[in-house]
């Protein structure tokens, strides 16, 4: 009988490995050096390992991945509630943001980041400026991410000038960090906030560096009018013809596109982050997230920043992506439970351009993963895993998260980070902000 050494296992757990496979009852999760080795039943195979958990009872499932957020954003949750997305920015969020240094922004980053790994996240994608902060949150917590430093020229060439350096230095100094854990990409705000100049200009630096690009996109019925109006051209229109639409390109919400703008999208390449929570809750629109997927797209779901959502649960996400779809179709047929926890995990891979890395269990990928305890009431009699983790298991069953294999959570607590400590100087840290910009 042939022996799989192993540095961790997990014995006979309800394996939901996202791979194409459907779940797996009595499985082995057997993980060396930080990459999945077997995943599946035992098989005939013996197998000896450094550590052991006993997964009965257990779901074992990729960690979701988060493929939209403002981490720092923490620090501004439920400070201006109910108001339409432009105010929103404007008198409240912008002022406020214009106050944040180094340390705020670290602060509210590590907070979300003990946030998303409590409620099973193992990868999230990021934008925001002193975005460095975010790369030394994430690095610190254990989490895989994927950082777009955000650059912008709105206000003036000198401010966009000063971001862009910014986003160089920050992929300098963090792109490959944390044995690969941290990717950054270049973050152009969103096509109305940047130049036509700007765009090129970091359409051709992520060339050269061979990364990609995170932008906002067709967030609001405004937008497009204003794209139309002043390029003749929808966002995604005027995106193609600049040549920023390419794999490697992620697009956040992609809430109004035509027929035309999904076939420019998925014949580009493009990957989707789609955040059902923050579009309903600013008011913005319902994204065509079934003609996305019809049409070949990587869709993959985020939360957005906690000042719009108001949380980074990506449980949460994922079921209202669900409810989201069926209540705008009036059609309960559409994005399945298992569609949507796809878009959670091994959609947001490939979203990302990780899903030959992530997203999935099987051997040879990274081992990201998180044991869901179902022996809870939300989750008993279990007849559909699918339908369990969507619909009716909350965050808190999430018992432990590894990323590379390695713990970040163990018995819902995180193993890194001394939480109590993370919330106070968060909210400390919120508090000095607010009086400095009142
Ligand atoms: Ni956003």
């Amino acid at each position: 009988m042939s022996v799989v050494e192993a540095d961790l296992l997990v014995k006979d757990c309800l394996l939901v490995p996202m791979d194409g496979r459907g779940s797996v009852s009595g499985a082995y999760l057997a993980v060396r050096d930080g990459r999945v080795i077997h995943a599946d039943r035992p098989k005939g195979l013996a197998f000896r390992a450094e550590e052991a958990i006993d997964g009965r009872g257990k779901a074992v499932l990729p960690g979701f991945i988060n493929c939209h957020t403002h981490a720092p954003m923490t620090l501004l949750r439920g400070l201006a509630e109910d108001v339409p997305l432009e105010a929103w920015l404007r008198e409240h969020i912008w002022p406020v943001e214009a106050k944040m240094g180094p340390s705020e922004v670290y602060r509210g980053a590590l907070l979300a980041c003990l946030e998303m790994a409590l409620t099973g996240t193992t990868c999230f994608c990021d934008m925001y400026f002193h975005e460095g902060q975010v790369a030394e949150a994430a690095l610190k917590s254990g989490l895989r991410a994927v950082l777009a430093p955000g650059i912008f020229d709105a206000p003036g060439p000198e401010v966009g000038e000063r971001m862009f350096e910014d986003a160089l230095r920050v992929f300098e100094r963090y792109h490959g960090a944390g044995d690969g854990r941290i990717k950054v990409v270049l973050g152009p705000h969103a096509p109305y906030t940047c130049s036509r100049e700007l765009l090129e200009r970091i359409r051709d630096k992520a060339r050269e560096l061979g990364t990609g690009i995170h932008i906002h996109l067709a967030e609001t019925e405004g937008e497009v009018k204003d794209c139309l109006a002043r390029h003749g051209k929808t966002p995604v229109e005027y995106l193609a013809e600049l040549g920023l639409l390419r794999p490697g390109t992620t697009a956040a919400h992609c809430v109004h596109l035509t027929d035309q703008d999904i076939a420019l999208l998925a014949e580009a390449g493009v990957g989707i982050a789609h955040c059902p929570v923050a579009n309903a809750k600013l008011g913005v629109g319902v994204a065509r997230v079934p003609e996305m997927l019809t049409a070949g797209l990587a869709v993959g779901l985020g939360t957005d920043g906690p000042a719009s959502n108001n949380a980074l649960d990506m449980l949460e996400t994922v079921k209202f992506a669900c409810l989201l779809q069926k209540a705008a179709k009036r059609d309960p047929t559409v994005l399945t439970a298992r569609q949507a926890l796809e878009m959670a995990t091994i959609g947001g891979a490939r979203a990302l351009g990780l899903a030959d890395q992530v997203g999935s269990l099987e051997p040879g990928k990274k081992a990201d993963f998180i044991i869901l305890d179902l022996r809870k009431a939300s989750t008993t009699p279990l007849h559909d895993i699918y339908a369990a983790l969507v619909y009716s298991a909350r965050s808190g069953a999430v018992e432990a998260v590894f990323v590379d294999g390695q713990p970040v959570v163990l018995e819902g607590q995180h193993v890194k980070l001394d939480a109590e400590e993370v919330l106070r100087e968060a909210a400390e840290a919120a508090e000095e902000l607010l009086k400095r910009a009142a």
